[in-house]
Parts: structure tokens; sequence; C-alpha cells
């Protein structure tokens, strides 16, 4: 089962009986391919561990707000998220949810989100149908929550009634719904290219640039996750294989260009987020260069360009349809139609990479998306995933 193949899922436990149900969930949700971060409030911490949700997700669990303060990990999580769920979520959570409070990681968490928002009540029967929870259930619902449940059954200390958390199975087929155009690249094979490329000058030395692969990843991941094969050619990056991607690690241009030329030829996509090196050292010295030699002149020699070779080798055909990245930083719009002219691609996705919060290395982009057609569509700011969620959706408006 792959059904969620590539999805963040944000999954927030709170305090109660429940509470063990949540790893139950985990297992399900990494068995259907997503990519779970699990992040349990003080309460539920009283009725479940933290070890238990890192054995299962693979992912460092996070409990409190003043843990990586520096890196903002409520906003990098709250935007990263492509759905959340609280399961269970306890009254006192959709209260706070209710009335926007932000008092612990879990609350600032899904305060920063723009995702959509699961909550999986449960409580005893006098709770659930008390009017301060009606009131805030209703706030929930109006602004766009999915109250899953609860379910009428047995509930702790012997009772009855409404409040019985949902199963988790309901969970994942409610989120397998949710998510749309989830199978809409389904028989469509897409290659993907992500990070800096590294040419070697000494066997210590190279000349790189800044990419980190996030953006193109991110790419691999939402195609998986929308049902495509994905094979992602990836220059050196410290990030984990999007669940369901098949990864080829390069290290050259010339790497990249031989293995991407190879599964091109049954490509019905090719996505080009890497940024490549246009030239090479002409020479690569076998022993490290020495200081004391003085500094070394290194010739260059251009490198093959791959995004030319490919739309050149499939001649007049229409596929595999080609999607070109332009990172910019003066006159963006204009360089980028002149690009994609040049490049003869189909898309081109132009990266305004003058700001810091766009581009390289960060977790957020900001792009304008040209077609060979003339059609243009601006991204504003938004997570990679989420731009990578709009260049599919041009993709697969012209397959
Ligand atoms: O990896 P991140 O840190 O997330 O950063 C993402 C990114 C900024 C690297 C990415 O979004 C991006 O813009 N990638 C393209 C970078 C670039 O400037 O490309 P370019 O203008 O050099 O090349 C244009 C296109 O031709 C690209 O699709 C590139 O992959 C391709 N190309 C370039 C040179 C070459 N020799 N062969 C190529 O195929």
């Amino acid at each position: 089962m792959s059904e969620l193949a590539g999805t963040r899922v944000l999954l927030g436990v709170t305090g109660g009986i429940a509470a063990y149900k949540a790893a139950l969930l985990a297992r399900l949700l990494v068995g259907a391919g997503a990519s779970v971060d699990p992040v349990l409030s003080r309460g539920a911490e009283h009725f479940i561990g933290a070890a238990t949700f890192e054995g299962l997700t693979g992912r460092k669990v996070r409990g409190e707000v003043w843990e990586d303060v520096a890196s903002g990990t409520h906003v990098e999580l709250g935007r990263s998220a492509e759905v959340a769920i609280v399961y269970p979520a306890t009254a006192h959570v959709l209260a706070k949810l209710a009335n926007g409070l932000a008092d612990d990681l879990l609350t600032t968490t899904l305060l920063a989100s723009r995702c959509p928002l699961v909550l999986a009540p449960a409580m005893h029967t006098e709770m659930w149908e008390h009017a301060a929870t009606r009131a805030n259930v209703a706030t929930l619902r109006k602004r766009g929550a999915s109250i899953l449940g609860p379910d009428d059954g047995p509930l702790m200390g012997g009772d009855t009634g409404p409040g019985r958390l949902v199963d988790p199975e309901d969970v994942l087929a409610h989120l397998v719904e949710l998510l749309p155009g989830t199978r809409d690249l389904a028989g469509r094979t897409v290659v993907v290219t992500a990070g800096g490329t590294r040419e070697p000058i000494d066997p210590v030395r190279f000349l790189g640039n800044r990419s980190s692969g996030k953006m193109g990843f991110a790419v691999a991941a939402a195609a998986a996750r929308r049902g495509a094969d994905v094979h992602l050619v990836a220059g050196p990056a410290s990030l984990p294989t999007p669940p369901g991607v098949t990864r080829y690690d390069v290290g050259t241009t010339l790497e990249m260009h031989r293995v991407v030329l190879d599964l091109a030829a049954r490509a019905d996509v090719v996505v080009k987020a890497a940024a490549v090196a246009d030239f090479r050292p002409a020479a690569v010295s076998t022993s490290k260069l020495k200081k004391a030699a003085g500094v070394p002149v290194v010739e260059l020699e251009p490198n093959p360009d791959i995004l030319l070779d490919l739309v050149e080798r499939r001649g007049g055909a229409a596929t595999p349809m080609m999607v070109g990245f332009a990172a910019e930083t003066d006159d963006v719009e204009a360089e980028g139609r002149a690009k994609l002219e040049r490049k003869g691609a189909d898309l081109l996705v132009v990266n305004d990479v003058s700001g810091s919060d766009a581009g390289f290395e960060v977790d957020t982009n900001r792009v304008v998306i040209l077609a060979r057609d003339g059609a243009r569509v601006d991204v504003p700011l938004a997570s990679k995933a989420e731009v990578a969620g709009r260049i599919l959706d041009e993709v697969v408006a012209r397959l």
C-alpha cells in the first residue's frame, strides 16, 4: 500500500487513555508511505512514550517548543505538513484550537500550518456533549477542520456512550480521500534531478554550488505520492530518499548526464531541478594540490547541457515532457522566458533567488512557472512541498 507515498503528515497526540491507538495509526501511515512527524502534548506523554513513535516513524519526536528554538521548529513543522491530524484530540486541545491558543509545540505548530486539519475527538460522553465542546467543534468545523467521530462504545472506567476514539483504519481511509489528486500520475514515469553537481579539482577539492536538493526531493516525493514511478537522480545531498522513490546518487555533471539520458528514454516527464555545473576543471590532479606550490591555475572546460541534450534527443516528439528550472537574480521573468526558448523545455520554473527565503537551501520557494504554450503561473512564497505540487499540477494539465 502506498496511497500516501511521500505525504508529510503531522501526527499530534494529546493526553487521553486512547493515545495508545496513535501508535497503531503511526504504523498504518508509515505503511501507506507517509512521512510522519509525531508531536506529543505533555498530557500525551503520561499515556504513551515518545520512543514508541520514534521507533515506528523513524522521525524525531518533538515535544517542547523550547527545543531547537533557532530553527523555529513549530514554523518548519507547520509549513512542511501536507495534512495534520490530532489523534486523539482531547476536549482541552479542541478548546485551545478553537480559540487560537498556542501554549505548546502542538498548538503553535497547528497555528503555523495551512494544511488540512483532521481532528479525532476522544473523551467522556459528558465532556463531548458539553455546550463548550459543542461550540468549539462547531467553530473548528466552520474553519474547515474535519472532525472524525467520536464513535459510540466502551469508554474508560467501564462507561459506554459517544466519546470513543475512531479506529486508526478509518483515519487512514479519510486521509486518502481527503488528499487531492493523489493518483493523477499513476502509470507515469517521472525522472527528477536534484541537488548540485561536484566537479573535482583534486582528490579533496571540488567546484560546487549551494543546492541542497530540497526542491528536487520535494518534486520527487510529490510525484510518488500522486502515483508516479519516480526515479530521482541526486547530486550529493544529505536528505532521506522519499518513500516509493528510486534514487541514483551521482557526483559530477558527466555522471548525471549519463544516468539521466538513460532513464529519460522510458520517462513521460523529466523535471530538472538540479543545479548543474556548466564547467569542470579540464584536468583533475591525482594528488592534493600543495599550498606551497603557489596559487593554482584551474583551467575549465564546458560540461554538456543535460536539458539541451534531452530536448535534442526527443527530436520533434512530445515525450518526455521537459521541465527545466532557472535560478535568477535580475529581470527574473524575462531571463526565464529567454531560457525557456533557448533550452526548448515545455515548462520552466523560475526561482527568484535574490532574497533569503527562496531558492537555494531554504525550505520555502517563490517561483513563476512559464509554459511554452504562453501560460504563466505565479506561485508566491510557499513550502517547497507546495511549490512541487503546483509544478505537478501544470505537468498533469499538459500530459
Ligand atoms: O536544491 P535547493 O537548495 O532546494 O535549491 C533549489 C534550486 C534553486 C537549485 C532549484 O530550484 C533551481 O532553480 N535549479 C536550477 C538552477 C539553475 O540555475 O539552473 P541553470 O539556470 O543553470 O540551468 C537551467 C536548467 O538547465 C536547469 O533545469 C538545469 O538543471 C539545466 N542544466 C543546466 C546546466 C547543464 N549543464 N545541464 C542542465 O541540464
